[in-house]
């Protein structure tokens, strides 16, 4: 089996509205540290980089800690090629403040009305500059019309796999996923321990690799 360098994102994005308030995704981290700790087992060379977590990062494997969606950004497209394959779990804002306040709001205004401004796809980013050697797997946290808004985010970003998942995975222990490969269609591994989905997971990028 060939050894990979494998780059795993994990946990949410945390984008600050001044300096003590942030908005953020509801995300453990567990998922992508499970996968990095998977992969490590199976001997690949893993790349983790993470927001805040609440779990402890995967020991032995070399891991970035970042904050916002930008610092997620602009780290992942210098690892990028390095890399063989791209897993990205982490949770990313869609939004972050236009205006990050240098410092606290006070609360003296009776309302306060924040503008947002979309954060850049990292997926879609980094897919868009793959080479052909690479693998792009991308997670659809979806709660309605799962698989058809999956689909179209495989699509769209242009993905060889998409993980399917639903907000009751978040933060628990254990999850039942659907995965999505492209030109092959859908399967669902069942209900496991995360830690268990993982191992399953890394095995299907082994098949995809080949
Ligand atoms: N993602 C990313 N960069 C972003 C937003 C999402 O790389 N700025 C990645 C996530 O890590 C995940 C995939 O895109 O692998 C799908 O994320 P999801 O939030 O489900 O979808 P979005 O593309 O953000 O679409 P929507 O929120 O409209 O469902």
């Amino acid at each position: 089996m060939a050894r990979l360098r494998i780059l795993i994102t994990a946990g949410p994005t945390r984008e600050y509205i001044d300096p003590v308030r942030y908005i953020s995704n509801d995300s453990s981290g567990k998922m992508g540290v499970a996968l990095a700790q998977a992969a490590h087992r199976r001997g690949h060379r893993v790349t983790l980089v993470h927001g805040p977590l609440a779990v402890a990062a995967a020991q032995l494997v070399s891991t970035v800690a970042v904050v916002s969606a930008a610092d997620m950004l602009a780290v992942c497209q210098r690892a990028w090629p390095k890399h063989d394959v791209l897993i990205m779990a982490a949770a990313v804002a869609d939004y972050t403040p236009a205006h990050p306040a240098r410092h606290k709001h006070k609360k003296d205004k009776p309302g306060l009305i924040l503008r947002l401004k979309s954060t850049t796809d990292i997926l879609a980013t980094l897919s868009a500059a793959r080479r052909a050697d690479q693998i792009v797997i991308g997670f659809a946290l979806e709660d309605q019309n799962e698989r058809a808004n999956a689909e179209s985010k495989l699509r769209r970003k242009n993905l060889d796999a998409i993980i399917l998942n639903r907000p009751e995975a978040i933060g628990a222990d254990r999850a039942q996923v659907e995965v999505l490969i492209r030109d092959a269609g859908w399967s669902t591994l069942r209900a496991a321990s995360k830690t268990a989905l993982a191992a399953r997971l890394i095995r299907l990028v082994e098949m995809l690799h080949r």
